[in-house]
């Protein structure tokens, strides 16, 4: 059964990828390597042990998107294509309202022209890549899903406005099976080492930020904001690993292949960690000290961010596996053995 990945060559893509085919699905990525490299697909092909298939192109390319979807026949779609840094979204709101907002709107005229002609045997079945940024300034934690949606730049924007479409989407035309995921904060790495998050520039994340000053990159963490209210005064967040994050994206695929009802979840552990208990968690697993100042608050920050994740073990039967140790331990194994990321 094929399942096409939209963005698969990124950092969550390319761990879906593995998740998909030991579950037995064969994913074919859709890239066009604007923020990833192609030395992942060899990387894949030596986790996997088997060739990769890529289809190389702009997802804003409707006409090519379709001869992709009937090229490969998927049973379902997977969207994870599209700029994520909200600081150059907020410089560049134009390039999150075209690639974002664009993009989805490409996909999905692709996608229900292939189904309206009947030259795909499956429903239109789409996974979409949402973000724990949607609720803005939570009133309180853990999040749950009915929680009210807010944006505070043009990255969250965007994410909210394609929320807002599939729901259009969903009440036009009752056969799509949408799942959207809102991910909490990504962390983490393949157990493997040969695959990991490889930020182009100066990460935007901590956890990456981190693993670059513990390997000797960078010579301190600026902890924004030491005075929030906190357990230690830092920003409270729910790391998620990047493995459970792929079984979820399984998880969300098998329920809409078989129960066949749209949903809505968060992925998240339901646990905060604070900045400096991320540091901690970096000097253990690395055996280095990570050296940090506090400095001013981030623009737009919040205090604290956690998910109540318990409606994907409902509905999906799914819930994170992975401790923060792990995560630590994982994202060093990734960082150290690949100090430029896939760049060599
Ligand atoms: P990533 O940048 O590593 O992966 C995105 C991939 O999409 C890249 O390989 C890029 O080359 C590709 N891409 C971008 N525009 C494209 C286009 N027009 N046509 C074809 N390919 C295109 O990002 P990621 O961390 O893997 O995130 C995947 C998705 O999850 C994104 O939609 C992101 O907004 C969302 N998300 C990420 C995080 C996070 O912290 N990583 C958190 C919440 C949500
Ligand atoms: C950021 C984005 C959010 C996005 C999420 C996942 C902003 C305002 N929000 O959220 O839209 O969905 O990433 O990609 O950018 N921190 C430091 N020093 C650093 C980096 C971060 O102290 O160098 C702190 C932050 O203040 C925060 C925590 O670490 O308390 C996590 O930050 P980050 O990884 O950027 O994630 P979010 O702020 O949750």
């Amino acid at each position: 059964m094929n399942i096409l990945l939209t963005g698969g060559a990124g950092y969550i893509g390319s761990h879906t990828f593995i998740a998909l085919r030991e579950a037995g699905f064969e994913p074919v990525i859709l890239d066009n390597f604007a923020n990833s490299h192609p030395v992942v697909l060899e990387r894949l092909e030596r986790i996997t042990g088997r060739p990769v298939t890529l289809e190389r192109g702009d997802v804003l390319d409707t006409p090519w998107v379709e001869a992709v979807l009937r090229r490969h026949q998927p049973a379902g779609v997977v969207h994870f294509a599209g700029d994520k840094a909200v600081g150059e979204s907020v410089a560049n709101p134009l390039k999150y309202f075209h690639n974002n907002i664009g993009g989805a709107v490409s996909l999905l005229r692709a996608m229900a022209a292939v189904f309206a002609d009947g030259s795909a045997p499956a429903l239109p079945t789409l996974v979409f890549s949402s973000s724990a940024t949607v609720y803005g300034d939570p009133a309180s934690v853990p999040i749950t899903e009915d929680f009210p949606r807010s944006h505070t730049n043009p990255y969250g924007h965007s994410k909210l406005v394609i929320e807002d479409m599939l729901s259009a989407l969903r009440v036009a035309s009752p056969a799509w099976r949408i799942g959207v995921l809102r991910y909490f904060n990504p962390a983490g790495a393949h157990p493997s080492g040969l695959i990991g998050e490889d930020p182009a520039d100066i990460p935007n994340n901590l956890m990456p930020y981190v693993t670059q000053v513990a390997v000797g990159q960078r010579p301190h963490v600026n902890v924004f904001g030491g005075d929030y209210p906190t357990p230690d005064g830092t920003g409270v967040r729910d790391y998620i690993h990047v493995q459970d994050l792929a079984a979820g994206h399984v998880a969300a695929l098998q329920a809409l292949l078989t129960k066949g009802e749209s949903f809505t979840v968060n992925l998240g552990t339901g646990r905060g960690v604070s900045v400096l208990e991320a540091v901690r968690a970096v000097e253990k697993a690395s055996g280095r000290l990570v050296p940090y100042v506090i400095a001013p608050r981030r623009a737009g920050d919040v205090a604290q961010c956690y998910a109540d994740p318990s409606l994907a073990k409902r509905l999906l039967g799914w819930e994170a596996k992975h401790t923060l140790e792990q995560m630590c331990a994982d994202a060093w194994r990734w960082q150290s053995g690949n100090p430029n990321g896939y760049r060599g």
